[in-house]
């Protein structure tokens, strides 16, 4: 077998092999297929496809490539969620909390963010001295003694993702279902949980355009999840404008800390129908029982302690949650609305760039973050303005902030026509099928 082979099938829409695709997976991980080689496979895979069975054997391959967690020590139900990706989606730092308090546990590895899509990391390591990367023995006792814990993905966790993902990232190559899937797929299989909940996005602000594309992505993820013996579903959800009003790594935490005080936004809805769907995937709970368990979590003031719980445990300083006005957040400007009318739509992308431009996020993965830079949205699609309204607030400290105002200036649409409201969800994916909201 050799690599000029398996190029020629797929460029010639053969299926390819369990073995071809494990001696791919496998050569090119350990150096020995050379890049233009594996990215002109990558590129027939854009072009022709994969069947489920290919995309199966390819995440098969890439997840058997490092260390496979064991949480099973835990002796409990260990959950997780991961979301595509997405412009003020902090739901991840509610979430683990608000489950540890629901009595399962929540081991999460999480990522950085790059381009205009922020990362729960990076807005972790905004509360200073929080330490996004304990051994994973000391992952393991925080989960254990706390209920939940979020670090950074250990270098040896599906490292053939690493590679191809590096690679798709610079040849036009990452927007491809069977690539995706199997891409996310074999790091959630690697990193122990035994149910899990993929909130799949579709907008402006998402890899996903539309929710019928966002949908075919789940129902292949769930198909391989459930192969893998997984309890596992998938909420396909909106992307079209910041998921929480607040966009930036420390405003982002201020964000969660208004959830887990009970404040009743999009992110607070957003975040109930995730933790609602993930407990009821649990078979412990059922839906009326899981919303009971959700609401008891923020009302009692359990789920902020518990957030304080785990920063601590992770060598943050806790007071910072406990006192969000702590948070150094840098010079304020706004931006206003040019015309009367309402806001018919946002190009959410956009406001992630404008972030990145102020120092909020990456250009390039070496750079240095400000944690203290970001926009807080006044408004939201649906919303009534007058010219002159703050649409946002915008906190910089000198760096790109015309280019930032620029961008989002043209990001917030205004028209004459109130718009039709914009649902959380669009469907829902489990091993029973898919239900259309
Ligand atoms: N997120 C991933 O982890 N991989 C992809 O290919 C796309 C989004």
């Amino acid at each position: 077998m050799t690599m000029l082979d398996i190029i020629e099938n797929k460029k010639n829409k053969r299926e390819l092999s369990t073995e071809e695709i494990r001696f791919f997976v496998d050569g090119f991980t350990n150096g020995q297929i050379p890049d233009y080689q594996a990215s002109s496979l990558l590129m027939a895979i854009v072009l022709n496809g994969m069947t489920d069975r290919e995309t199966f054997d390819l995440t098969d391959a890439m997840l058997n490539s490092g260390d496979v967690v064991d949480m099973s020590r835990l002796g409990g139900i260990v959950v997780d969620k991961h979301s595509t990706g997405g412009i003020g989606d902090s739901t991840t730092l509610a979430l683990a909390p608000i489950l540890a308090c629901c009595g399962v546990y929540v081991a999460k590895m999480s990522g950085r963010g790059l381009g205009f899509t922020g990362g729960t990391i990076d807005k972790l390591e905004s509360i200073p001295h929080f330490d996004t990367a304990l051994s994973e023995e000391e992952f393991f006792q925080v989960v254990k003694r706390v209920g939940c814990a979020v670090i950074g993905q250990t270098a040896n966790l599906a490292p053939a993702d690493k590679k191809i993902y590096a690679l798709r990232d610079v040849t036009g190559t990452v927007n491809a279902i069977p690539l995706i899937c199997s891409s996310i797929m074999s790091k959630k299989l690697a990193s122990g949980a035994d149910t899990i909940l993929l909130d799949v996005k579709y907008g402006s602000g998402a890899f996903m355009p539309t929710p019928e594309s966002a949908l075919e992505l789940a129902e292949k993820m769930v198909a391989i999840g459930t192969l893998a013996g997984k309890r596992i579903g998938a909420l396909i959800t909106d992307m079209q404008q910041p998921l929480s009003d607040h966009v930036g790594n420390s405003l982002e935490i201020v964000g969660i800390i208004d959830v887990l005080n009970g404040k009743k936004n999009r992110l607070y809805y957003e975040i109930r129908e995730v933790a609602v769907k993930l407990l009821v995937l649990t078979e412990k709970y059922n839906e009326n029982s899981a919303e009971k368990a959700f609401q008891n979590a923020i009302d009692s003031g359990k789920a902020l302690k518990k957030f304080a719980e785990m920063v601590e445990a992770q060598h943050g300083d806790d007071s910072y949650i406990l006192h969000p006005e702590k948070f150094e957040l840098g010079k304020k400007d706004t931006v206003s609305a040019s015309r009367d009318g309402y806001v018919t739509g946002m190009i959410a992308a956009d406001i992630g760039r404008a972030v990145t431009h102020l120092g909020g996020g990456r250009m390039q993965k070496s750079e240095e973050i400000d944690f203290s830079v970001g926009v807080v949205m006044k408004v939201a699609i649906g919303s009534k303005v007058k010219k002159g309204d703050v649409l946002c607030e915008v906190y910089h400290n000198g760096k790109g902030l015309e280019e930032a105002k620029r961008l989002i200036e043209n990001a917030v649409e205004i028209g004459d026509i109130r718009p039709c409201e914009h649902k959380i969800a669009y469907a829902y994916v489990d091993k029973n099928g898919t239900t259309i909201y």
